[in-house]
């Protein structure tokens, strides 16, 4: 025992049996402590006043500055209202904390279900289908999400239908509430997402998305339609319903308390989504932005805009059914999405991410373009990045059918020059690695083939080219809580240059992709 306590003395302070100098050093080592202690508890306090400490530094800065700052006492009350504590032990969001809402018609419904049903997985997935009426054939439960039929909302007249589908939100919510009251609810509900029936989501990215975002504060997540036009009309400060909105809990709550009143106030709006930001707007929740959500306001080929995605992942695609089909594949807006949508199941985090590199030649310089899962694009000359995640303008607005503006810059196509003219490749194979995938791109080229080529030699190469072939590492979902970076690529030739293999990667620290 004697031995024990000898060898804690000593490394400290705890005894008083040492030598008068051991003492001194320890008076002299204890001062400094308590030295550093206090400035270290002071400059705690100095930076972050309302954290840990700051009920003590409250009390000793406002000892007598009481009702000097004109502070009401309700602050102190309505601050409570905000985040619980319990913000460090909880569970990462997953698609169970998510409820979604779908407004539709129940005679339409069998035309439009094709989407939801691309998205939809019965077994994952919680929310309904909210119908006007009883549909009229059986309900295909085994695809499509369980329908509820919403509220009648025939004392708003001839808006009725706007008013019922700004209620999604809040009946949501309720149904949500009266599962919990009998507990046959299964997770706790974290977000209700709200779409139209012609909504596509991407449902893995959807959740990494709300990820980021504390669900226990009130949030609005959404974004505005491409088209200036819809921007000015409407709002540009208001989620656009048909690309899906996502409201979180709280912010559900209060929405449900206050719609009724809101649908009242707002009644000459034309659009279920504005009477939803109008009433938002009332309770002081403002618009948060994420470039994933696609109301897609464009008329004619989206292919320039889906070709240039913003770095950030893609959560829904909405209008399907009002544009060209999005590929060669299939002749119907549906059966041309499919292929995305299914690439997309290997790597939902890449869907549509944008790549970009170089392949140089004797004499030339190719610029190569991949939007992963979707379309590679191989011009037979140098551009450089910042023009290449321009969207090519391959369509136009949404009410006036015009050249423009949008919410994006956008760069012409220049279709009758040859020579001006680069080649596009559609997904045409996707194919699951354990930690990779292999996506090939076959080539579609827009111009006839009576056309004459360009003569020049780096598109005389250019024109052997039939396949693109994208190897890729899985990406994480955890990648889209770092900032945001788009990641680099490699190019080779092979099979005597019917091949153009691109492979992938996260790139460089301070790694330039240069023309
Ligand atoms: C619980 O409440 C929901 C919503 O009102 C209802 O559909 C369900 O049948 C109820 N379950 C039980 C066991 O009462
Ligand atoms: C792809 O492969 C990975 C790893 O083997 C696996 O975890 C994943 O479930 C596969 N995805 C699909 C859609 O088959």
């Amino acid at each position: 025992m004697q031995h024990k306590w000898k060898a804690v003395e000593g490394g400290g302070c705890a005894g008083v049996a040492g030598g008068g100098d051991q003492r001194r050093r320890c008076v002299a080592a204890s001062l400094s402590m308590l030295i550093a202690a206090t400035l270290a508890f002071l400059a705690y306090v100095a930076f972050f006043p309302n954290d840990g400490a700051g009920g003590l530094y409250r009390l000793w800065r406002c000892q007598d500055c009481a009702g000097e700052l004109g502070e009401f006492p309700g602050d102190e009350a309505a601050a409570a209202d905000g985040p619980s504590a319990s913000r460090a032990a909880r569970e990462p969001t997953t698609l169970s904390h998510v409820v979604f809402g779908i407004g539709a018609s129940a005679r339409t419904w069998d035309q439009r279900r094709g989407y939801a049903e691309l998205w939809w997985r019965p077994d994952q997935m919680r929310g309904h289908v909210w119908l006007d009426e009883e549909p009229v054939s059986p309900w295909p439960a085994a695809t499509c999400p369980p329908y509820r039929v919403s509220a009648d909302a025939s004392r708003f007249g001839d808006r009725a239908s706007a008013a019922r589908m700004a209620r999604i939100v809040a009946d949501s919510f309720l149904a949500v509430a009266a599962e919990l009251g009998n507990n046959t609810a299964r997770d706790e509900p974290r977000w209700f997402v709200m779409g139209d029936d012609d909504t596509v989501f991407f449902p893995d990215n959807l959740v990494a998305v709300l990820r980021k975002y504390d669900h226990e504060e009130m949030y609005y997540v959404g974004a505005p339609s491409e088209s200036v036009e819809q921007d000015v009309m409407h709002s540009y400060g208001m989620a656009f319903g048909g690309g899906g909105f996502a409201v979180s809990y709280p912010a559900a709550a209060a929405l449900a308390k206050a719609i009724d009143g809101c649908l009242d106030r707002y009644v000459y709006f034309y659009g279920s989504d504005q009477r939803v930001q109008a009433c938002l707007t009332e309770l002081g929740v403002p618009l948060t932005r994420e470039p994933g959500f696609h109301q897609v306001d464009i008329r004619g080929d989206a292919y320039g805009m889906l070709a240039a995605h913003p770095v950030a992942p893609l959560v829904s695609l909405h209008h399907l059914d009002h544009i060209q089909p999005i590929s060669p594949q299939g002749k119907t807006a549906l059966e041309a999405v499919r292929p995305l949508v299914a690439a997309s199941r290997l790597d939902p985090a890449r869907a549509l991410q944008q790549s970009i590199c170089y392949q140089r030649g004797p004499g030339y310089v190719w610029s190569v373009s991949v939007a992963w899962g979707y379309t590679a694009q191989l011009y037979p000359w140098a551009v450089a990045p910042h023009d290449l995640e321009v969207p090519l303008q391959t369509f136009r607005t949404w009410r006036s059918w015009a050249d423009g503006p949008f919410v994006f810059n956008t760069r012409p196509l220049s279709p009758r020059d040859a020579c001006a003219r680069h080649a596009m490749f559609f997904l045409s194979a996707a194919r699951n690695g354990t930690a990779t995938t292999v996506t090939e791109y076959v080539r579609h080229d827009a111009a006839p083939p009576s056309e004459k080529e360009c003569d020049r030699a780096s598109f005389r190469a250019a024109s052997t080219v039939h396949t693109v072939r994208v190897i890729a590492p899985r990406m994480s979902e955890s990648d889209w809580r770092r900032a945001p970076r788009r990641q680099c690529c490699k190019t080779r030739r092979t099979s005597w240059g019917s091949v153009l293999e691109v492979r992938i990667r996260r790139c460089g620290r301070g790694e330039l992709t240069s023309p």
